[in-house]
């Protein structure tokens, strides 16, 4: 039996930095407050020019030569956005495009902040039944374009930024050795964007109502995250019959620096085994996670062999778990 495991990696973040100073000019905030509430210092934001395809391009380009894999050789392709170029086609269409990916098939998964780990559990079940070789799945997010620049409470929170990991079958000692993902539509309307869809139509009104920006009721997701966090990584290592004792990096979406401190206390994962850059790139949705793997990976903090545990939570409320050994 094959296992499933990540063969490269890349990213790709907009050159333009946008600090808790910048956002002190726009909004009633502090950059004491953010920092805080939140742990972030500063955040990605796209030119006019770039979009969620074309940062998605170069994070595939470079995760594809890292893995020594050909853009003819990839049978899948899945870019999870809440974020993509336009409502039609699918993201994933023209990334496909743009690579040269031939007709593999390709389509846009939106799981927001989980969506990485909803993409690589559908690539788990494609490769272990052989039905895929090579997948690329790109976690991609210009949540820049969605924000609310007079909503203190959301743009100071999110960021832009791309990633994206090449799997494939690997030897079964490595790869994914669990994984779970769920979701909980009770919480839908705790963030969300109200128009643009078949509910609210894009209208004259609807613009002027602020109605296209993210809306989030932040503290009582706050808990809700916290809480699936703690329960979603126990079950996965229960399931691979190891202990938080065993695990070498814990990668937690970067949603909130107090939402990951809560969590790793709980689990009892201590400060040196969590990665964390939310400070410098904000919380990045889908790509958070992509993110933080390809920089592990680039600078050797992940090493063969390693124990990796990724937990994400986001609107929907999706939440989800990978294990795995590198
Ligand atoms: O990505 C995954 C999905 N998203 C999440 O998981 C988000 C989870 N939630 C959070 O990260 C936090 O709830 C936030 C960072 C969004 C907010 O932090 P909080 O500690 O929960 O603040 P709060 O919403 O309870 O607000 C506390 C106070 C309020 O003022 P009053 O009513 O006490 O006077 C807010 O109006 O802080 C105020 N506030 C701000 N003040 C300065 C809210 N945003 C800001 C701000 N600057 N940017």
């Amino acid at each position: 039996m094959v296992a499933t495991g990540i063969l490269g990696t890349g990213a790709a973040l907009p050159e333009k930095v946008i600090t808790n100073f910048d956002l002190e000019k726009m909004v009633d905030t502090s950059d004491k407050w953010i920092t805080e509430r939140t742990g972030i210092k500063e955040r990605r934001q796209a030119a006019p020019n770039e979009t969620t395809s074309t940062l998605s391009v170069k994070a595939a380009k470079k995760a594809l030569e890292m893995a020594g894999i050909e853009p003819e050789q990839l049978d899948l392709i899945i870019c999870s956005t809440i974020s993509p170029d336009m409502p039609l086609p699918a993201t994933a269409s023209i990334i496909q495009r743009e690579l040269g990916a031939g007709t593999c098939c390709a389509f846009d998964l939106a799981a927001a902040c989980s969506g990485f780990l909803f993409g690589m559990t559908v690539v788990d079940q494609f490769v272990k039944t052989g039905k895929s070789k090579y997948a690329l799945v790109i976690g991609a997010e210009l949540l820049s374009r969605y924000l609310d620049y007079q909503d203190r409470s959301t743009c100071v929170i999110f960021g832009d930024g791309v990633a994206a990991g090449v799997m494939g079958p690997v030897n079964s000692s490595s790869g994914i050795l669990a994984s779970e993902v769920h979701t909980n539509g009770a919480f839908a309307d705790h963030l969300y964007i109200p128009a643009g869809g078949t509910a609210r139509p894009a209208t004259c009104e609807t613009v002027q109502a602020r109605e296209h920006f993210i809306k989030m009721r932040g503290n009582e997701l706050f808990k809700v995250a916290v809480r699936s966090l703690e329960e979603v990584s126990r079950r996965v290592m229960e399931q691979a019959n190891v202990h938080a004792g065993d695990v070498d990096l814990f990668i937690p979406h970067q949603a909130n620096q107090r939402i990951t401190n809560a969590v790793c206390e709980r689990l009892g994962l201590p400060a040196e085994k969590v990665y964390s850059n939310i400070n410098r790139v904000g919380n990045t949705s889908s790509a958070s996670i992509p993110i933080c793997l390809d920089e592990c990976v680039r600078s050797g903090r992940i090493k063969k062999g390693d124990l990796i545990l990724m937990s994400a939570f986001g609107a929907g409320v999706t939440w989800g778990s990978v294990l795995m050994r590198w």
